[in-house]
């Protein structure tokens, strides 16, 4: 039998390990990695987050939030109509990382 020695690819730098996941940024809040919640609002309820949110169904509009920078993909389809930089929690999740903000109202 031979042996053959190999070299490890695996990183032992948090940063490097977590390169993959999306980062959220939520201005004011905190910066957290994205743990695969269903939605964004899922994810930052799971951060305690006081996310505003009523319907959870892309309906009502509450959850709206600025997408600052990044990118977000839909989950489900939204009936309410989004302006500008404006996007959905609760319908939305990051593909990469993200900055956003809850707005003040
Ligand atoms: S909570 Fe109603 S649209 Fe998101």
């Amino acid at each position: 039998m031979k042996w053959v020695k190999t070299t490890s690819t695996v990183s032992t730098s948090k940063e490097r390990v977590m390169s993959g996941i999306p980062r959220i940024k939520v201005n004011n809040y905190s910066t957290f990695y994205y743990q695969y919640e269903y939605s964004l609002l899922d994810a930052m309820e799971a951060q305690d987050i006081p996310a505003p949110y009523n319907c959870r169904g892309g309906y009502c509009g509450c959850c709206r939030v600025r997408l600052i920078d990044g990118d977000v993909e839909e989950v489900q389809d939204a009936l309410y109509d989004t302006v500008g930089d404006e996007i959905l929690a609760c319908c939305t999740k990051p593909v990469s990382h993200v900055e956003i903000e809850i707005p003040d109202e």
